[in-house]
Formats: C-alpha cells, sequence, structure tokens
C-alpha cells in the first residue's frame, strides 16, 4: 500500500477499536462520523482503551499518546481521498453502505481499497456500488478489537488476489490473525456464532433455564470466556437482530428466523451494555 493513511468511517465501538489498532502500528488515522459528538464518543472509547491498556502493563503511557495524537477527526468522508485504505464500520444497513460506498469510490483516488467491516452484508453487493469491485473486500475484526486477535478477510466475487494478500499482510502488521473465507451470508463467523446466540434466547424465553444458567452451561461445559448471552449484550441486540435477519432472508432458511423474545427486547430498547440493559443490567 503505498498511502499509509487509513480512513475509518464510523466512530461507534467498531470504528473507534479498528482506528486505535491502526494508530497504535503506527499509522495516520481520520475518523469521519456524520457530527461532532459521535467523533468526540469514539474519541472517547480510544482513549479509554488505552487507558486500560498503560494500567494493566500492555502499553507504554509514550505509546498511548502518541496512538491518540495519529488519529484525526474528521465529519466528511472527503478526508479520505488520499488514503491507502478506507474500512467502513458504520450501521448495518445496505441502503447507507452501498450510498457510502459509491461516495468513497467516487470521492477516492483509484488505489484506495474500500473494505468493510460489515457482520453480514454481502461485499459482493458492496462492490457493485463502485467502479473498482477488485479493490473492494471484507476485514472483519471482532469486538472488543484491540483485544481479539480474529479478522475474518472476506473475498467478494470480484475482489482481486492481490487485495486480498495487502489486507491478510496488513492484519498480521496489527498483530492479528487473519482468516480469509468467502463472501457469504454471515461469512464463518456469524453463520456459526448467531444460530448459538438465537438458541440460547429461545432456551431464555421457552424457559428452559434462566440467563445466568445458559450461560454458565455454555462458559464451564464449552470454555467460551462469556455466555452466549453475555455476549450478545457485548455485541449489541440490535446488531444481533440485523445479522439474524440477513442471515433468514438471503439463505431463506426457518433455522436463522429470530426469537421473538429478541425483537421484543429491541423494540423495547434493551440493547445490551451501550443502552445499560440487555438480558443482564449494566446501569451503575
Ligand atoms: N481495550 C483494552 N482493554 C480491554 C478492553 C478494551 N476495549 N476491554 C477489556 N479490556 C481488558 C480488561 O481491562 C482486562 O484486562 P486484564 O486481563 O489485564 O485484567 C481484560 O481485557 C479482560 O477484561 P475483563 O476482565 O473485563 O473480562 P474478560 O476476562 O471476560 O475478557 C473479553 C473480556 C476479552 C471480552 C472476553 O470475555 C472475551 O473474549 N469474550 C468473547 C468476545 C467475543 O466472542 N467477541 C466476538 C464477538 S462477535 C463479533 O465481534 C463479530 C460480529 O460481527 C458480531
Amino acid at each position: 500500500m503505498k498511502s499509509k493513511k487509513i480512513g475509518v468511517i464510523g466512530a461507534g465501538t467498531m470504528g473507534s477499536g479498528i482506528a486505535q489498532v491502526f494508530a497504535a502500528t503506527g499509522y495516520d488515522v481520520v475518523l469521519v462520523d456524520v457530527e461532532e459528538r459521535f467523533v468526540e464518543r469514539g474519541l472517547a472509547i480510544i482513549r479509554k482503551s488505552l487507558e486500560k491498556l498503560v494500567e494493566k502493563g500492555k502499553m507504554p503511557a509514550d505509546s498511548a499518546g502518541a496512538t491518540q495524537a495519529r488519529i484525526t477527526p474528521a465529519l466528511t468522508v472527503d478526508a479520505c481521498k488520499d488514503c491507502g485504505l478506507v474500512v467502513e464500520a458504520v450501521t448495518e444497513d445496505v441502503k447507507l453502505k452501498k450510498e457510502l460506498f459509491a461516495r468513497l469510490d467516487a470521492v477516492c483516488v483509484p488505489e484506495t481499497i474500500l473494505a468493510t467491516n460489515t457482520s453480514t452484508i454481502s461485499v459482493t453487493l458492496l462492490g457493485a456500488a463502485t467502479k473498482r469491485a477488485d479493490r473492494v473486500v471484507g476485514m472483519h475484526f471482532m469486538n472488543p478489537v484491540p483485544l481479539m486477535q480474529l479478522v475474518e478477510v472476506v473475498r467478494g466475487l470480484a475482489t482481486v488476489p492481490a487485495v486480498i494478500d495487502e489486507i491478510v499482510n496488513l492484519a498480521k502488521e496489527l498483530g492479528k490473525i487473519p482468516v480469509v473465507v468467502n463472501d457469504s451470508p454471515g461469512f464463518v463467523s456469524n453463520r456459526v456464532l448467531m444460530p448459538m446466540i438465537n438458541e440460547a434466547i429461545f432456551c431464555l424465553e421457552t424457559g428452559v433455564a434462566d440467563k445466568e444458567a445458559i450461560d454458565t452451561v455454555m462458559k464451564l461445559g464449552m470454555n467460551h470466556p462469556m455466555g452466549p448471552l453475555a455476549l450478545a449484550d457485548l455485541i449489541g441486540l440490535d446488531v444481533v437482530l440485523a445479522i439474524l435477519e440477513v442471515l433468514y432472508e438471503d439463505l431463506g432458511d426457518p433455522k436463522y428466523r429470530p426469537c421473538p423474545l429478541l425483537k421484543r427486547m429491541v423494540a423495547a430498547g434493551f440493547l445490551g451494555r451501550k443502552s445499560g440493559k440487555g438480558f443482564y443490567d449494566y446501569r451503575g
């Protein structure tokens, strides 16, 4: 990649984590969101994460300062014009993402690779919204980005091998472990993870066990770091529902139908950690 400047679109949990890991590796990062308060919130998430890493002795204080200094906030994608790579991490909304990719294609120099951090939306579809589908790829990070090792690298139908190689090498440079998969609803990560979370919610809804019991069975019985309901709260229940809906619609198989309790919780605004309440209570 010629340009060492990275654009990250969307300063939510994922976008800010992605900006942080690039900046920590020495890249100059432009962090874009539509409103000042969203960018500020993203910068605050980064500050907090860096503080934790310093506190735990996992990063020297001066590196944390330098990481923060490499991140420039912006309110328009025009700031990504000369980036070597732009990673999109906005809300899981097909229309919004297609419009964004068309806009990025118009703004960015021809060399820029356009990547999406989508959890489930087709990389091929987003590539088709541009005139550079060969340079559109999935770069799917896991939450929390600074801690999780995996980057799922998603090959769209038109993505060329040289772009896959660049993203694989870049992920390694970030200290992550890349795994290349083909474009398909939910890729591998969410194709396998979401049915497990959904089934855990069905277990809760139908009274098989209470939430603590379900999570304890999966933590202690399967050695998962957290139970599926606690994990759903971490991911965000709205995101879990959006992914299940894409799996259900695109694969046309009833086994992916979202549990009615999940739908009711999202309707009630119980979105997990980010709203203070999901299956568990995080207020206070
Ligand atoms: N930045 C920096 N440090 C962080 C952090 C962050 N964002 N979040 C947590 N930490 C640190 C904590 O300070 C703590 O440090 P020490 O171990 O030194 O004390 C450490 O990480 C562990 O944190 P906790 O004690 O709070 O909790 P934990 O031991 O349970 O670990 C976890 C937290 C890493 C999240 C672990 O529970 C885990 O791996 N959970 C599973 C996460 C997972 O499956 N993620 C994938 C979700 S799916 C996805 O992202 C894809 C999608 O498309 C939906």
